[in-house]
C-alpha cells in the first residue's frame, strides 16, 4: 500500500519523520538516558570499533565514524563486507565488530559477521529486520524501527540507521568520559527536532523537483561533501546510479585538485553538499574551482550559505539549520529527493530499478 504516493519510495522518503522520532523513542528516556537493548554495551571495553556493510548501509558506517572518532574519540574502521571478508584481516582484543544490514541477510555482510566469531570481543548488528539471520547470530541486534522497506533505493532504512549509530555514539561518550551531561542533553534535543526539521526538508520538494528537471539529461554528475558530508554524498551518487542510471560519483572536496578536476566541463552537474559548519569555507572554494572551469553547481546548504555562497550556482537547494552533528541525517533528504525526481523525469522504474534486488542474499 503505498499510501497515496506514487511510488513507495515516495512513500517512505515520506515517513521518515516519523519513524526517526520512533527510533529516537525507543533508545532514550524522557530523562535522557540511552538503553541499548540486552545485554547492552560497555564501551570502555573496547579501544575501536569495527563496522563492516554493503551500499547504503556501508555509507552509514562511513558517516558513523566520523561520529564516533569525534564524539567519542574511539577509531572505527570501516569496510565493505566483500572485501572484509576475503581479506581476512587482523581483529585485535578489545574490538568491537559492528555490522550494519536493513534486511539482516545480506551474504557478504553475514560472512564477515561469521569470519569475526571467537576473534572480535563482541558483536552487534544493526537490522531493520530483527527476526534476520545476522541479528540472530549477533551478541546484540540492535532494531532500527524503520518499518518495513519496499522501495529497492534504501531511504528511511538509512536516516534510521544513521539515528541508532548517533545514539550508540553518544553512549559510548558516556561511557568513555568525552561528552558531559549538558552535552548530552544537547545533542539529544537536536536528535528530537530531527522530525521536525526533516520535515522542513520535505517541504523544499518543489525546488528539489526543478532542480532534477536540469539534472536529468546529464551523462555524468559529481557530488562533492567534506567531512561526515563526504559519505552524503556518497550515498547521493549511489542514489543517482542506481534509480536514474545516470553516471554520478562521488568525491571528498579536498580530493578534487587531485583528479577529478579534469573531468569538470558544462556538461557535468556537480552536487555540492555544504552546511554551513566548520569546513564550509573549504567546501565553497572547491566549488569555486569547479565554477571557473564552466561546472554548473546544485548547492545544498543553509540559509546562511546560501547567502554566503550561491552566485552563480546553477540552482540552490535550502535546508534548515541543524546542529552540526546532525548535517548528515538532514541531508540524506534532498539527497534521496533528488534521485527521486530525477527517475521521475527520466522515466525509470523508480522501486524496481533494473538489475537489483532489494535483499543481496547471494555474493
Ligand atoms: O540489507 P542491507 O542493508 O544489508 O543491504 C545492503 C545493500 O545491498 C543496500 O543498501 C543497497 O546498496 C541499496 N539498494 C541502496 O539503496
Amino acid at each position: 500500500d503505498k499510501a497515496g504516493h506514487k511510488h513507495f519510495m515516495a512513500k517512505e522518503i515520506s515517513e521518515q519523520p516519523g519513524v526517526i522520532g520512533e527510533a529516537v523513542s525507543h533508545y532514550v528516556a524522557a530523562d535522557n538516558t540511552i538503553s541499548l537493548p540486552d545485554p547492552g554495551l560497555d564501551f570502555t571495553k573496547f579501544d575501536r570499533i569495527t563496522m563492516v556493510a554493503c551500499g547504503t548501509a556501508y555509507y552509514a558506517c562511513l558517516t558513523a565514524k566520523y561520529w564516533f572518532e569525534q564524539i567519542a574519540r574511539l577509531p572505527v574502521e570501516v569496510d565493505f563486507a566483500s572485501e572484509f571478508r576475503y581479506r581476512e584481516p587482523p581483529i585485535p582484543g578489545r574490538t568491537l565488530a559492528m555490522f550494519v544490514s536493513q534486511s539482516g541477510e545480506t551474504a557478504d555482510t553475514l560472512a564477515a559477521l561469521r569470519y569475526c566469531e571467537g576473534k572480535a570481543d563482541k558483536i552487534a548488528s544493526v537490522v531493520n529486520v530483527i527476526e534476520s539471520t545476522i541479528a540472530r547470530e549477533s551478541d546484540l541486534a540492535l532494531p532500527i524501527h524503520a518499518g518495513v522497506e519496499i522501495g529497492v533505493a534504501s531511504t528511511k532504512a538509512f536516516t534510521c540507521q544513521l539515528t541508532v549509530l548517533f545514539l550508540m555514539t553518544l553512549k559510548a561518550a558516556l561511557d568513555r568520559g568525552t561528552i558531559t551531561q549538558d552535552q548530552l542533553a544537547d545533542h539529544i534535543s537536536a536528535l528530537r527536532s530531527m522530525p521536525s526539521l526533516i520535515n522542513i526538508a520535505l517541504e523544499q520538494n518543489a525546488a528539489i523537483r526543478d532542480a532534477a528537471q536540469k539534472l536529468s539529461p546529464a551523462r555524468d554528475v559529481l557530488f562533492l561533501g567534506r567531512g561526515a558530508m563526504f559519505p552524503l554524498a556518497l550515498e547521493g551518487a549511489l542514489k543517482l546510479k542506481e534509480i536514474s542510471y545516470i553516471h554520478a560519483e562521488a568525491y571528498a572536496s579536498g580530493e578534487l585538485k587531485h583528479g577529478p578536476i579534469a573531468l569538470i566541463d558544462e556538461n557535468v552537474p556537480v552536487v555540492v553538499m555544504a552546511p554551513r559548519d566548520r569546513l564550509f569555507d573549504k567546501t565553497v572554494s572547491n566549488m569555486q574551482e569547479v565554477m571557473a572551469r564552466k561546472g554548473k553547481v546544485i548547492l545544498i546548504s543553509d540559509r546562511a550559505g546560501l547567502e554566503e555562497a550561491a552566485e552563480g550556482t546553477w540552482a540552490q537547494i535550502e535546508m534548515p539549520p541543524v546542529a552540526d552533528a546532525l548535517t548528515p541525517i538532514l541531508y540524506a533528504i534532498p539527497a534521496q529527493l533528488l534521485a527521486y525526481h530525477t527517475a521521475i523525469a527520466k522515466g525509470t522504474d523508480v522501486d524496481q530499478p533494473r538489475n537489483l534486488a532489494k535483499s543481496v542474499t547471494v555474493e
